[in-house]
């Protein structure tokens, strides 16, 4: 009884290893091939009206012409408009990794991706602001570039929402106001 059962097994094991062999090898189209799909009878599509080139028009400031205008961007003063934009950008583009505090336990990582270092060590405290703008615009180690994600305004709002982060484990309670204090009491809601 045995034997049948496993030739069974077998047979089925072996149409599966075919059938997966045919998803590797799919019919396809050659660049310039005929084809009856398209009512122009060609494989090629060309790009729809208004399709910019990635390194031009409204993308030169992205990393994508990242070569043009590298380390530049006239920096942005620092004011409350530009941190908040900041925060928000870094809440959408670095906290799924870095997390909200920046101490590296995004959820991203919590699900496996390699963890990110904690933005709160000597190391990263001591590194210039232009470091933080060269990671986003062209990434580091696993992590890839941001710089086709955020414009050159949005990065310098970002390198100062790290730095406030940074800062904020190191303020003294005392230099705090009254509601900011004892906010620390409650778990840093605000009462
Ligand atoms: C997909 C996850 C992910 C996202 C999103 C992400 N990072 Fe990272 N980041 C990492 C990882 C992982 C490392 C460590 C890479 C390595 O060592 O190979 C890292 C490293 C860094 C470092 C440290 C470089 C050093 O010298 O150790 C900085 C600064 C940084 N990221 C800033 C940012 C900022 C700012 C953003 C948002 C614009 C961001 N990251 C978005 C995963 C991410």
């Amino acid at each position: 009884m045995r034997t049948p059962a496993a030739m069974l097994a077998l047979l089925m094991l072996c149409s599966c290893e075919r059938g997966m062999h045919d998803m590797y090898d799919q019919p396809r189209y050659g660049a310039d091939a005929p084809s009856p799909l398209f009512s122009d009878g060609s494989a090629a599509r060309s790009p729809p009206p208004g399709t910019q080139a990635y390194s031009a028009g409204a993308l030169v400031q992205t990393t994508s012409g990242r070569w043009r205008d590298r380390a530049s961007g006239a920096r942005p003063p620092i004011t409350l408009a530009l941190l908040q934009r900041g925060h928000q950008r870094y809440d959408v583009y670095c906290a799924p990794c870095h997390g909200l505090a920046g101490d590296g336990d995004g959820i991203v990582a919590q699900r496996g991706f390699p963890t990110p270092p904690s933005y709160h060590q000597d190391r990263l405290r001591d590194a210039p602001d232009a470091y933080f703008y060269g990671v986003i615009s062209d990434g580091y180690g696993v992590m890839y570039p941001y710089g086709d994600r955020l414009p050159t305004s949005d990065r310098w709002a970002v390198v100062a929402y790290v730095r406030a982060l940074q800062t904020s484990r190191r303020v003294h309670a005392d230099r705090l106001d009254a509601r900011d204090r004892a906010s620390l009491d409650h778990g840093g809601a605000r009462p």
